[in-house]
C-alpha cells in the first residue's frame, strides 16, 4: 500500500505531525549535535554563523517553540507572575492587571490571570496552582481578610503583592486606595445635596474595602449630625454584580422612610441600581440620586452619566507590579505599603451638573 504524499510529509515533519517539536528534531533536521542546536537558542556566540544559520532555518522549518518549563529549570525562574483577583468581569480589576501588565511586560514577564469570584475556596485552589505553576510572584486581592495561605506562599518564596488590600502589618508589599475617605467622600456628597436617607447597598464586609467603605459612610453622616443608623439603609449583597445592584431596587423602593439617594460600593453595582429604577420607572437623579465607587470606563457612558468615588485603578496595578520588579531584583527591599487617595467625580446621576473632581478637606 503506497504512502500518500501528504502522510508521508506529515511523517518526515514533525510539524506537520501535529507532534510537539523537539530540540532534537530541529538538530537531526540541521545535521547538528544537539548541544549545537541548544547552543544557537541560549550562546549563540559560539556557534559558527553557518551552523548558526542552519539551525535558525530549521527552526522555521519545523515551527520549534522553546519549552519555558525546560527553560525555567536551567535559570530558576518562569518569567511569569500570577496575578489572582476577584471578579475578572469587574473592568476595576482588567483596569488594574492593564497597568501591572505594562510594567513587567517591558521586563519579560508573562502574567497568568486568574479570578477567585469572591470565592474562598476557588482562591485557594488557584493558589496552589500558581504555585504549581512555579510563578515567580504573585500580585492579588484577597477574598478574605485571613492573610495566612497568603504569608505562607510568601515564606516559600514566591514574592506576594497586595493589591486594592492592606498587608496589615503582615510584612507583604501592598498598593491600597483610602476606601475609609472614599465611602466619606460619596456620602458627604449626597448629603451636602440635602438627602438625608441615603441607602448604602454594599458587599460583603468581610471584604476589606466593603468595610472601609461603610467606615466612611458612618463617619460622614455623624460629621453632619445625622445618625447611621436612621440615615444609612444598609442592604448588604452576596456579590458586587450589575445582577445584585438590580435585584435591590425592590428592597430600596420599600423601604420605610424611603431613600432619595443610593451609595454603591461599586460601579457594577450602581449600574444594576440603575437598570433597576429605571425599569420601576424610577427617575435618576429627578427622584433617586445615585453614586458609585471605582469610576470604570462605562461610569461616564451611562445615562445619566454616574457621578463615582474615582480609583487609580491602572496606578495600582503598575505600582504593584514595580514592587514585586524591587522585591526580586535582588537589591535591598523593605515591605511597603503604598497608598493612594480617592477622589469624586460629580457626573449627572447624583443631581450634579458638570464632571467636577473634590475630595473633603484633610
Ligand atoms: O474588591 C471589592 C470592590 O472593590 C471591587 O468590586 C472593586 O469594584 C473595588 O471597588
Amino acid at each position: 500500500m503506497s504512502v500518500c504524499a501528504d502522510c508521508q510529509a506529515a511523517d518526515s515533519s514533525p510539524a506537520l505531525r501535529n507532534a510537539r517539536v523537539t530540540i532534537r528534531d530541529v538538530a537531526r533536521l540541521a545535521g547538528v549535535s544537539l548541544g549545537t542546536a541548544s547552543n544557537v537558542l541560549n550562546n549563540p556566540t559560539v556557534v559558527a554563523a553557518p551552523t548558526r544559520l542552519r539551525v535558525l532555518d530549521a527552526i522555521a522549518r519545523t515551527g520549534f517553540v522553546r519549552s519555558t518549563a525546560a527553560h525555567q529549570l536551567r535559570v530558576g525562574r518562569s518569567l511569569t507572575v500570577g496575578v489572582l483577583l476577584l471578579d475578572l468581569a469587574n473592568p476595576f480589576f482588567a483596569e488594574m492587571v492593564k497597568g501591572a501588565e505594562a510594567v513587567l511586560r517591558d521586563k519579560g514577564y508573562v502574567l497568568m490571570v486568574c479570578s477567585s469570584d469572591e470565592s474562598p475556596d476557588q482562591e485557594r485552589r488557584y493558589l496552589r496552582a500558581l504555585e504549581e505553576h512555579r510563578v515567580d510572584g504573585l500580585l492579588t486581592t484577597p477574598v478574605e481578610r485571613d492573610l495566612k495561605d497568603l504569608a505562607a506562599l510568601a515564606a516559600r518564596g514566591i514574592p506576594t503583592v497586595l493589591l486594592d488590600r492592606d498587608a496589615g502589618g503582615l510584612g507583604l508589599c501592598s498598593v491600597t486606595v483610602d476606601d475609609v475617605r472614599g465611602g466619606e467622600l460619596a456620602a458627604s456628597h449626597l448629603i451636602a445635596l440635602g438627602h438625608t436617607v441615603v441607602a448604602f447597598v454594599n458587599g460583603p464586609l468581610s471584604i476589606r474595602q466593603c468595610a472601609d467603605r461603610r467606615q466612611g459612610a458612618r463617619q460622614a453622616f455623624r460629621h453632619a449630625s445625622l445618625r447611621p443608623e436612621r440615615a444609612m439603609v444598609e442592604i448588604t449583597v452576596p456579590a458586587l454584580s450589575v445582577e445584585q445592584g438590580e435585584k435591590v431596587v425592590e428592597r430600596l423602593l420599600a423601604s420605610i422612610p424611603r431613600p432619595t439617594a443610593v451609595m454603591c460600593a461599586n460601579d457594577l453595582l450602581a449600574l444594576g441600581v440603575l437598570r433597576g429604577l429605571t425599569a420601576a420607572g424610577i427617575a435618576v437623579p429627578g427622584e433617586v440620586a445615585l453614586v458609585g465607587y471605582d469610576d470604570v470606563a462605562f461610569a461616564a457612558m451611562l445615562s445619566p452619566a454616574l457621578s463615582s468615588v474615582r480609583q487609580p485603578k491602572y496606578e495600582l496595578g503598575a505600582s504593584a507590579a514595580m514592587l514585586f520588579l524591587e522585591e526580586v531584583s535582588g537589591e535591598e527591599h523593605e515591605h511597603r505599603s503604598v497608598r493612594f487617595e480617592p477622589e469624586l467625580v460629580v457626573r449627572a446621576s447624583s443631581g450634579g451638573d458638570k464632571t467636577t473632581a473634590i475630595s473633603l478637606p484633610t
